[in-house]
């Protein structure tokens, strides 16, 4: 049986006051939480998170990390200084770093490498543009998000990747894909972890679904059968939206 994991990508939203306000309030309000619970805010506002959230069972991850240990990288944040603070989990990936900031697989794959040889979690996004799906190339896409961003990794470390689904077209638009067209993505995705690395490291992949996850539509999309949790975007920024949806 996965544990439900449910993450909260808050993007460029909350000043460092209001997110450990917000974060505080959270950690008591889901301190029964049945499901595993990570809080994604922006790099200034990490350390007033996690001191936020401290003692509670609340993850506080950042959303993107550099690929190398330190050095002349204007503007970058490393992996030390993620653990530094108490942050070990990292979003790879993510929909808006590849399409604004022109993110390759085989770039997030050396930023999926470096942190999990520095010891981090990290939580892989990948999903498939409108134009894409609507080509005939859904399974293409997802193939060589997983392969080429997963290569190199071991069996060993995939305990500290989860990945997420998010269909581009669905994220931010209000737009979520079916739950048989999620779940149809996430057991596709499922075997192509079982292809890479066996059966018994696919069958315990938690793999969330994000896009548009909000509190009417959260039940239903985790009650499939290979969707293991959410990446909410939106949905993230209120304690009135995200608290059903961690106690879906
Ligand atoms: P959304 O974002 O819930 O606002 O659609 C999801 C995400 O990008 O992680």
């Amino acid at each position: 049986m996965r544990q439900l994991y449910i993450a909260g990508n808050w993007k460029m939203n909350l000043v460092p006051s209001q997110a450990a306000k917000y974060a505080s309030e959270l950690a008591a309000a889901a301190k029964d939480a049945k499901v595993k619970v990570m809080i994604a805010p922006t790099y200034v506002c990490l350390p007033a998170v996690v001191e936020a959230v401290k003692g509670s069972n609340i993850i506080v991850a950042a959303q993107n990390v550099n690929d190398h240990e330190k050095g002349a990288y204007t503007g970058e944040i490393s992996c030390d200084m993620l653990k530094d603070i108490g942050v070990k989990t990292v979003i790879l990936g993510h929909s808006e770093r590849r399409q604004y900031y022109g993110e390759t697989n085989e770039f997030i794959n050396k930023k999926v490498l470096f942190a999990l040889q520095n010891g981090m979690d990290i939580d892989l996004c990948v999903g498939e543009t409108l134009e894409e799906r609507e080509g005939g190339r859904l399974e293409q896409v997802l193939a060589d998000q997983i392969n080429i961003g997963l290569d190199g990794v071991t069996e060993e470390q995939m305990a500290h990747v989860t990945i997420a689904y998010e269909p581009v077209w669905a994220i931010g638009t209000g737009k979520t894909a079916t739950p048989a067209d999620a779940n149809s993505a996430h057991e596709y995705i499922r075997g192509l972890i079982a292809k890479k690395f066996g059966k018994a490291v696919a069958e315990k992949q938690i793999i969330q679904y994000g896009g548009s996850v909000k509190p009417s539509n959260v039940k239903e999309l985790m009650a499939c059968e290979h969707i293991d949790g959410a990446l909410v975007g939106g949905a993230s920024l209120t304690l009135e939206q995200f608290l059903p949806i961690i106690n879906c």
